[in-house]
């Protein structure tokens, strides 16, 4: 098939570009980076327009901006909205890194580089499948608008009010999105359910300033100790979270749900030896898939206080503060989750110290019945492209947009994705599979066939 073979022939040519986008280093958490993020922009903007898209922008919006691009050659045939992101997490600890994070290196049938697989390598093989079918007929089989934005891993919160803005130009029959993994390599994966989020910070205040831990100490209630004990209040002894009134709204796994994951190839073992840590632990009652997919969580992601150098300093300090996150499931609201944490952490607070709580960002979380004539085709297209059928899976990462996107163009959303487990996303050493490179772009070209 000649766009089969396009593919084939422009093998590394493809892979070239994607490492020229990859050493742009468009970190969006960090403002020092808004030129690298606009350059990023830029740059995929160009490759837009060199394949032989009819109208692309880089719009401006009040953070980094969304690169739009659409073909719509293709008369009375189907629209897709494919919706990714350029901009990557930071890469530190530096140190970790095998190789420099936006040097990308390809080793071991592997593209090492921050944001390879998060998402600059998932959205660009859509480019790629795009520029085949254009290469080689003259035209698409069906209308392709692109929607990337700049600050999905700071959960969006300029594209909600872009989504409403250019509700008209956005108009299309479905939603594909290509930034979940796989859940095996060789085995493609529809995901039909991620989890919301709801990001608090929690800070403690104690005496005005540090203090002499021997001078002060035993009389000065400390921080670091308050918050110590705050959040060893929020989980019970099994593991659940001990916030009255957060599971009210959680929708169980149902018994057919359950026999469905169970059936999946999936060994505890895997997962402990992939993660490295001595066991693998979580509410009880549940299996390790279950509790990723379908149960919520509360995670500290950070935390700080007093001295944390070298060697030993007698101090009380005068603050602490933890960075914590809760995963969400259906069909939980994070507006209300952040309300009941709010006002639990508060009652937490002993005297001696003030607490004050703020939420930094949310999504709400999602679920969708893998139903109708785009999951029909992207199956098709998946078998034809990885040679045997997809599963249906749920992860328990968040795309904070995806819930919008089924409200504000009331289209499908589906998400196929191209990583892999274990390929270290948000973490050092991050890669992306370079056959899943190539043979996702094969699969979203068949997937345009499919769809016709
Ligand atoms: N690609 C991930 C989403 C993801 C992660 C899907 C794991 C499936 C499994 C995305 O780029 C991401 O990291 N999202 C953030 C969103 C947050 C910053 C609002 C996340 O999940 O932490
Ligand atoms: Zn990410």
């Amino acid at each position: 098939m000649a766009v089969s073979d396009y593919l084939q022939r422009n093998r590394e040519r493809s892979l070239e570009e994607l490492n020229d986008w990859l050493r742009i280093p468009s970190i969006s958490a960090k403002s020092e980076h808004r030129e690298d993020t606009a350059r990023a922009a830029e740059w995929l903007a160009g490759r837009m327009r060199e394949v032989g898209l009819q109208t692309v922008d880089v719009v401006a919006t009040a953070g980094n901006p969304v690169v739009v691009g659409e073909w719509r050659g293709a008369e009375g045939a189907p629209t897709l909205l494919v919706y990714g992101h350029y901009d990557v997490q930071p890469p530190e600890p530096l140190d970790e890194w095998n190789s420099p994070p936006f040097e990308p290196v390809v080793k071991d049938g592997r593209i090492y580089a921050r944001g390879s697989v998060d998402d600059k390598g998932q959205v660009y093989l859509h480019l790629k499948a795009v520029e085949a079918h254009l290469a080689e007929n003259g035209s698409l089989p069906v209308n392709v608008v692109f929607l990337v934005e700049g600050e999905e891993e700071v959960g969006s919160p300029n594209l909600g009010a872009f989504l409403q803005e250019h509700v008209e130009r956005l108009r299309c029959d479905a939603v594909m999105i290509s930034d979940t993994t796989m859940f095996a390599p060789g085995l493609p994966s529809i995901t039909v359910g991620l989890r919301g989020l709801a990001y608090m910070e929690v800070r403690v205040q104690g005496p005005s300033i540090d203090l002499h831990s021997g001078a002060y100490g035993g009389a000065v209630v400390n921080p670091a100790l308050a918050l110590a004990r705050i959040l060893s209040q929020l989980h019970d002894e099994q593991g659940r979270i001990a916030i009255p009134g957060f599971y009210d709204r959680v929708r169980e796994l149902t018994a057919e749900q359950r026999a469905a994951i169970a059936a999946l190839p999936f060994e505890e073992e895997g997962l402990r030896e992939e993660v490295g840590a001595p066991a693998l632990g979580g509410e009880a009652g549940f299996g390790s898939v279950e509790r990723i997919w379908a149960r919520p969580t509360l995670d500290v992601n950070g935390l700080l206080s007093g001295y944390t150098g070298e060697g030993a300093k007698t101090v009380l300090p005068a603050r602490a503060m933890a960075k914590v996150s809760m995963r969400l499931v259906p069909d939980q609201d994070y507006k209300e989750i952040e309300r009941i944490f709010i006002e639990h952490v508060k009652s937490l607070a002993p005297e001696g110290v003030t607490v004050e709580v703020e939420a930094l960002h949310g999504g709400q979380p999602w679920f969708a019945e893998p139903e109708g004539k785009v999951f029909d085709a992207a199956k098709r297209a998946l078998a034809r492209a990885y040679g045997r059928d997809p599963v249906m899976i749920r992860e328990g990462g968040s795309i904070p947009i995806v819930q919008s996107f089924q409200q504000t163009l009331n289209a499908p959303v589906v998400l196929i994705g191209f990583g892999l487990p274990g390929e270290n996303a948000h973490a050092p050493n991050e890669w992306m599979s370079v056959e899943n490179f190539h043979v996702g772009a094969e699969a979203i070209a068949a997937l345009y066939e499919e769809l016709r």
